[in-house]
C-alpha cells in the first residue's frame, strides 16, 4: 500500500489571519514542484481559516486546511467553541484533535477526544488525532503502552474504511518546542506500534492505510531521517511550520 506523505504546519495560537494568508502563499511558491508527492496542509487558528481558505481557492492551491480542534456537538450552549459544520461551511480537510496542548491546558481526555473524532468524520474531515507521551511516562508505564492506550480509547467506534483515512500524529510532549527528539528509529517503533493497535481494532487494510505521523521538534535538518523510516508517513510540524522557507524545506524532505 502506497500511504502519500503528509506534511501539517500545525500554526498554534501564532499567527494572524493576514499573517496566515502571506505565509500561506510564500509556502506555496516554494512548494509548488512537490505537490503531486506529497500533501500539504496548514493548521491556523479559526480566525484565521476563511483567509486561508480564501487563498488556497482563489490562487487554486493544492494546500489542504485544518483547523486545531473542534467540539463534538453539532450546535448549542458552549460559549467559545466551534462546532463541525463551521469549518466544513470554509472548507477545513482535516482537524487536529487531541493535541497534547489541548489535554494539558484544555481538559482533553481520551474520551473527549473520541467524540470530537467522531464528529470531524460525521462532518466529512478527516482528524489528525494526536497522541504521545510525557518524560514521566515514558520512564514508568512506558510509552508503547500508554499511546496504545490513547489510540485504542480515541480511536474507538470507527468503521474500518474511517480507520483507513484517519491521520495519528505521535508526538512525545517531552519533544514539542524543546529540539529534543527520539531516534528515528525509536519513533518509528512507536509508529509501528500505533499501526499495529489501528490493525487489531481494524483490521490489516486499514493498518496498511493509516497514515501515522511524527511531530515534535521536526526541523529540515532532521526531517528525512524522520521520513525514511518505513512507518513514518510525514510530520505535525510546530515552529518551523511558521516560517515559509524551512516548512518548505521539510516538505521537499518528504519526497
Ligand atoms: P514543534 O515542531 O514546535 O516541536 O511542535 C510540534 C507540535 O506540537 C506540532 O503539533
Amino acid at each position: 500500500m502506497d500511504r502519500r506523505m503528509l506534511v501539517a504546519g500545525n500554526w498554534k495560537m501564532y499567527t494572524t489571519s493576514g499573517e496566515g494568508a502571506v505565509l500561506i502563499q510564500d509556502i506555496a511558491q516554494l512548494v509548488e514542484e512537490q505537490w503531486d508527492d506529497v500533501e500539504v496542509a496548514v493548521c491556523p487558528p479559526f480566525t484565521g481559516l476563511k483567509a486561508a481558505s480564501t487563498v488556497i481557492e482563489l490562487d487554486r492551491l493544492r494546500i489542504s486546511l485544518g483547523a486545531q480542534d473542534v467540539h463534538w456537538e453539532a450546535e448549542g450552549a458552549f460559549t467559545g467553541a466551534i462546532a463541525p459544520r463551521m469549518l466544513t461551511e470554509l472548507r477545513c480537510d482535516y482537524v487536529i484533535v487531541g493535541h497534547s496542548e489541548r489535554r494539558e491546558f484544555f481538559g482533553d481526555t481520551n474520551e473527549t477526544v473520541n467524540k470530537k473524532v467522531r464528529a470531524t468524520f460525521d462532518a466529512g474531515m478527516v482528524p489528525i488525532m494526536c497522541c504521545g507521551e510525557s518524560l514521566d511516562v515514558r520512564e514508568g508505564l512506558g510509552t508503547e503502552a500508554f499511546v496504545r492506550t490513547q489510540v485504542t480509547e480515541g480511536a474507538g467506534g470507527l468503521t474500518a474504511e474511517e480507520a483507513a483515512r484517519l491521520v495519528i500524529a505521535y508526538e512525545p510532549i517531552w519533544a514539542i518546542g524543546t529540539g529534543r527528539t527520539p531516534t528515528p528509529e525509536a519513533a518509528n517503533d512507536v509508529c509501528r506500534a500505533i499501526r499495529a493497535t489501528i490493525g487489531a481494532m481494524y483490521g490489516p487494510p486499514a493498518a496498511m492505510a493509516v497514515r501515522v505521523l511524527y511531530g515534535g521538534s521536526v526541523k529540515p535538518e532532521n526531517a528525512s531521517m524522520f521520513f525514511s523510516e518505513p512507518d513514518i508517513d510525514g510530520a505535525l510540524v510546530g515552529g518551523a511550520a511558521l516560517k515559509a522557507g524551512s516548512f518548505a524545506d521539510i516538505v521537499k524532505a518528504a519526497r
